[in-house]
């Protein structure tokens, strides 16, 4: 998709053809009634908009049509209390409504620049479509093309930049995790971060197997070792002179999860091209951060393999050895995310950041728990406080879950330091945290472990019920806006 051109105007003019003017719809008492809007309404004013089957309820939308040729979409505001987090899913919700429209304007109320960014971006995440792979069916070219924000508190020209690249960073993780696996596979997401990282300052390494052997990656290779295309790892490096601390980023890059020997059945296996969006997800967040030349050392690095079934796969009870020197028997072959993650928060820690964070579509068990729209958050040291701040800034939503020692007694194994799962193990989620715990190293000075957040993104990476807001079908780029709020917290 190309980018739209944005503007912010003070006040409205006049109405121009073939554009959609966003306003909102409250309910007053018990009638529905139109909301405040700087857009000149008086062509519908006096309706029944009730009687007309017009709702007030959040995100419900309504076509009219209004002067000149143009169409109002009034769009429902719930209980009407706005702020920044609410107008940036109404906005999001009403660019999705207009995927025809080559121009909005928002007549939404804004009380302040915040307000007004956060609609901005609402709309931006809302208007992504996926068109890659339409090929008679192709989506109409120059979709929302203009957009048009009227509010009296104007965003810098640097905000509305920031903007820009942080929603570009969205759309271009959704693109690589919406990209079937027959496209993308370790050589091909390693390759696509590689040219996506031209210009912003951040370097691209790549480990291919041959170094990967050499290096000690045990987990990456032992997941990769049933596909007839072998595991990447890739290192996203941004070092600023400037840089005020370190933060390291591990993704789960699994291309495609058949679940290996220990093979999924048939429905759950359909998604599981997603079970790359952690990788995805840490390496534009490091260029995005790049790119707004944050003053923070960004090291992110994406462990990718394919979890395919061959004669050359991981069998259920094989140990292998992690980067770090411990072994892991494999009990469950489909537990291989945190084998691929042990590899990465080992080679992640060597470097001693002052945080780590993981990004994994780790446990099916995290969406029995949380449900569709919160991301599973664990963690020690300031890694939960951090990242708790991180997404209440962004909007986007994380619980935080313990990390119960008790459970630990599940990942004992007889031959090896440490078992991947147990068949019929309580908590999985938590399990999963806990496994990838053991592969955090210390901190420079001490005894302590290096800081560390977990975020289990399973119920979140995907959308595959309805849209809602500006969360649409399929891939939803979740916690990259997370982790740049994250590097924007160290300013
Ligand atoms: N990629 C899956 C987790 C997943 C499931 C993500 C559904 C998104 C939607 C992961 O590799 C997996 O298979 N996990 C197992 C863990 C178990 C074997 C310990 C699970 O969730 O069942
Ligand atoms: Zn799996
Ligand atoms: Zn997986």
């Amino acid at each position: 998709m190309t980018s739209p051109k944005l503007n912010i105007v003070p006040r409205f003019t006049t109405f121009s053809k073939a554009t959609a003017y966003v306003v909102g719809v409250k309910t007053s008492g018990s009638k529905v009634s139109l909301a405040d809007s700087p857009v000149e309404l008086s062509s519908i004013a006096q309706l029944d908009l009730e009687t007309l089957g017009v709702k007030a309820t959040s995100e419900s939308t309504f076509r009219l049509p209004a002067p000149n040729g143009a169409v109002y979409l009034l769009i429902g505001l719930g209980d009407g209390k706005l702020n920044a987090h609410t107008l940036r899913e109404i906005a999001g919700a009403a660019a999705r409504a207009l995927p025809d429209a080559k121009e909005v304007v928002f007549g939404l109320p804004t009380s302040g620049k915040e307000e007004t960014e956060a609609l901005l971006e609402g709309a931006l995440l809302g208007r992504y479509q996926f068109g890659s792979y339409k090929g008679l069916n192709k989506l109409p070219a120059n979709v929302n093309a203009k957009l048009t924000v009227i509010s009296s508190f104007k965003p810098s020209a640097a905000a509305l930049t920031r903007i820009e690249v942080i929603t570009e960073g969205v759309a271009a993780t959704q693109d690589l995790v919406n990209a079937p696996a027959n496209d993308i596979y370790p050589q091909s997401l390693a390759a696509a971060i590689q040219k996506a990282a031209r210009g912003t300052g951040a370097t691209v390494e790549i480990w291919d197997e041959k170094r990967l052997a050499a290096d000690g990656f045990g987990g990456i290779l032992g997941v990769g070792k049933g596909s007839s295309r072998p595991p990447r790892l890739v290192r996203v490096d941004y070092k600023p002179k400037s840089a005020k601390a370190h933060i390291a980023l591990v993704g789960k890059g699994i291309t495609f999860d058949s679940g290996g020997l220990s093979i999924k059945p048939a429905a759950s296996m359909v998604g599981m091209k997603y079970d790359m969006t952690g990788a995805a997800t840490v390496g534009q967040a490091a260029l995005v951060i790049a790119r707004l030349g944050l003053p923070i050392r960004v090291t992110a690095w994406m462990c990718i393999a394919e979890n395919l079934v061959s004669g050359t796969s991981t069998r259920p009870s094989d140990v292998i050895k992690i980067r770090n020197g411990k072994t892991v028997e494999v009990i469950n072959t489909d537990a291989e995310g945190r084998l691929v993650l042990a590899d990465g928060l080992s080679i992640a820690s060597e470097a001693k950041p002052d945080l780590i964070v993981d990004v994994a579509t780790l446990t099916g068990a995290a969406s029995v728990a949380l449900g569709n729209r919160y991301t599973g958050l664990m963690g020690h040291g300031k890694g939960v406080d951090t990242l708790k701040a991180a997404a209440e800034s962004s909007g986007e939503l994380v619980w935080h879950m313990p990390l119960p020692a008790d459970l630990k007694a599940s990942l004992k194994s007889d031959i090896a330091d440490i078992a991947n799962a147990k068949f019929g193990a309580n908590g999985g989620m938590l399990l999963g945290g806990l496994f990838l715990q053991e592969f955090i190293g210390k901190k420079a000075k001490g005894d302590e472990q290096i800081d560390w957040a977990h975020l289990d993104i399973a119920p979140t990476a995907n959308n595959d019920l309805s849209p809602w807001g500006y969360t649409g079908k399929g891939a939803t780029g979740v916690m990259l806006r997370t982790l740049v709020a994250l590097a924007e917290s160290y300013r």
